[in-house]
């Protein structure tokens, strides 16, 4: 039998509020090109994706559309959420693909071995598959507001988390049930698979995978770039 196609989705619609004023995040520019030109072509320099869709801001779809012209893409309009944007999506990819990856545009650096280390997940039997790195900083929870002030409830194990990239990589019918009884917001698809009791596998990221968040984010990206060529 052949191999299960492996479509990817890739939400775009966040404004980027916490990268400054300008356009929206995944149209701000990287090294001449649009962060999401970058996360798109590293995509497609993954042998084992198929079908790409986008989610992309709704008024700037028609820029989308030709900014990846190149790239054998269908572009959608997001939604409110991220949430939202991935079940736009989802709704769009084409009928026969079984596994789907959901990846971040602003992780626009992700070298294709991350790819590879969850599509060979998924093909080993996993549900729903995250890419994790250890996390540098100790992890604090708070009670209270950030501006008139918080106090500390407890310290997590720090040797027990994990920072979690994209691709995340799902059944597809695994994904759909989560965004179907998706009951609340959630900051990532695993989280709503989590909540319906399947398993989620980890596999080994990367650093290059970080996500372009804050203006910093935008010089390493450069120097990530500079050092690649
Ligand atoms: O806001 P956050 O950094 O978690 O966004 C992660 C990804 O989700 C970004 O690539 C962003 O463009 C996308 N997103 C989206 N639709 C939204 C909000 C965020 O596609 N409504």
């Amino acid at each position: 039998v052949a191999p299960a196609l492996v479509g990817a989705l890739v939400p775009a619609a966040g404004r980027g509020e916490r990268l400054g004023p300008g356009r929206p995040k995944a149209l701000r520019d990287l090294a001449g090109e649009p962060l999401l030109v970058h996360a798109v072509r590293g995509l497609r320099e993954a042998p084992e994706v198929g079908p790409v869709v986008v989610a992309a801001p709704a008024p700037d779809v028609p820029v989308v559309t030709a900014l990846l012209a190149a790239y054998d893409v269908v572009v959608v309009a997001g939604g409110e959420q991220r949430q939202d944007s991935v079940g736009r999506a989802l709704a769009a990819l084409p009928a026969g693909t079984d596994l789907v990856l959901v990846h971040d545009a602003a992780r626009c650096l992700t070298p294709p071995s991350v790819v590879a280390a969850v599509v060979a997940a998924l093909r080993a039997g996993a549900d729903a598959v995250v890419p994790v790195l250890a996390v540098a900083d100790t992890v604090k929870q708070v009670v209270g507001d950030p501006v008139w002030g918080e106090r500390v409830t407890g310290t997590p194990d720090r040797s027990r988390l994990r920072a979690v990239q994209t691709p995340q990589g799902f059944r597809r019918e695994v994904l759909a049930a989560a965004h179907r009884r998706a009951g609340g917001a959630a900051t990532d698809d695993a989280a709503l698979v989590e909540r319906l009791g399947r398993t989620v596998v980890a596999v080994p990221g990367s650093e290059e995978a970080f996500k372009v968040t804050r203006p910093l984010d935008l010089l390493l990206a450069e120097a990530v770039l500079r050092a690649r060529s």
